[in-house]
């Protein structure tokens, strides 16, 4: 292995992080496919600006790869889309010993999963994250899937990558908003498993942050530790989705009425706020807590206002969480930062009052 590199393993993929991740890709593709199977690269319309030509640069070799290239942002993760994209797997003469890479961040990695996961019944695939989000959590532990009816990854699979490949270099292809977005799942990794990683992520604001990969390789661990005790996700890693039901509630919301909706941190970090809410007041999180993680989201987001009429529909959306049980959402809570329990049935009112206090917060 190069020099400069990390390795994890999660679920059974390697994950490879470093400056030279790109190296052992190229050595990965030099071992595994001849010229004569097929290569495909997934990418939005985006990283196929800014990161492909980069990839090609350090992978010559992908310079022949057969291209599909989709329109980026979140409205796209659906089944339509698959459907395009499953086309264009038959036009390249796709099969079982094709590789399919997803060069993107999570849309990509998450409908590009999907795609490669049941053609043919499934064909490898890999993936290079492009975005923070992508790097810290998307593209690792085998979650597949797409939205339906705006309603988040209701459509989807567990199947897991060859391999992962995380080259920090393309962060710089970033824009703040988009670093931002996996800023937030990385206080979520922090906040439900690492009181240190926390107190290092907080010690200074997110936008002086430049070298990402220290930050990025404690996220992963946490996040591996956890995948690899649960991977198919019947206990602890439903820690992982902290921040999540209400979060999806809000992404769900803005996919449906925003001309620019929030992207998936942006979302997590408001479902942060209101989980937190709810850890002080039926899971002993004490109110000095409570307030400093509020404070923090606040001090690296914007306020994002939700009218109080939209209290109901977010309300609504969160009956359809996959992990509800018997009708009552089950959530992830913190007792304190670093320590989460999950599996916490929640009251609807108390997810009501949760979504009111939002608003005072954000005031
Ligand atoms: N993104 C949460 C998980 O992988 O379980």
């Amino acid at each position: 292995m190069a020099k400069n590199l990390y390795q994890f393993n999660v679920a059974g993929s390697p994950v490879y992080v470093g400056s030279t991740a790109l190296e052992e890709l190229k050595s990965h593709l030099s071992t595994h496919y001849s010229e004569k199977d097929g290569i495909i690269i997934l990418a939005d319309e985006n990283t196929h600006e800014h990161c492909y030509p980069l990839l090609i640069e350090e992978v010559p070799r992908l310079s022949h790869a057969f291209k599909i290239v989709i329109p980026a942002g979140e409205s796209q993760k659906t089944l339509e889309t698959c459907e395009r994209v499953w086309n264009q797997f038959a036009v390249a003469g796709a099969n079982r010993r094709s590789l399919l890479i997803n060069l993107g961040g999570g849309m990509i990695s998450d409908l590009g999963g999907f795609t490669g996961a049941v053609f043919h019944r499934g064909m490898d695939f890999i993936h290079i994250p492009t975005s923070l989000l992508g790097m810290v959590d998307a593209s690792m532990g085998g979650k597949t899937g797409v939205d339906l009816y705006s309603l988040k990854n209701l459509i989807g699979v567990f199947s897991n990558p060859k391999a992962v490949y995380v080259w920090p270099r393309f962060l710089k292809t970033l824009p703040l908003r988009q670093l931002l977005s996996g800023y937030a799942e990385m206080m979520k990794h922090a906040l439900i498993a690492d009181y240190n990683f926390w107190s290092r992520l907080i010690a200074i604001p997110m936008a002086v942050i430049s070298d990402w990969e220290s930050y990025i390789v404690e996220a992963i661990k946490i996040k591996a530790e956890i995948v690899n005790r649960d991977p198919l996700e019947t206990g602890d890693r439903l820690l992982l989705n902290f921040g999540h039901t209400l979060g999806h509630a809000f992404e769900t919301w803005s996919l449906r009425h925003d001309e620019k909706p929030l992207t998936h941190g942006e979302a997590i970090a408001m479902g942060i706020i209101c989980e937190t809410y709810i850890s002080y007041r039926t899971a002993g999180l004490s109110i000095v807590e409570r307030d400093e993680i509020v404070k923090r989201i606040l001090l690296n987001f914007n306020s994002y206002k939700i009218p109080t009429l939209a209290i109901d529909e977010l309300v609504e959306i969160t009956n359809y969480d996959k992990k509800n049980q018997r009708g009552r959402p089950m959530l992830t809570l913190i007792r304190n930062i670093g320590n989460a329990v999950a599996g916490q049935a929640v009251e609807p009112a108390l997810i009501r009052e949760s979504f009111f206090r939002f608003t005072d917060f954000v005031k």
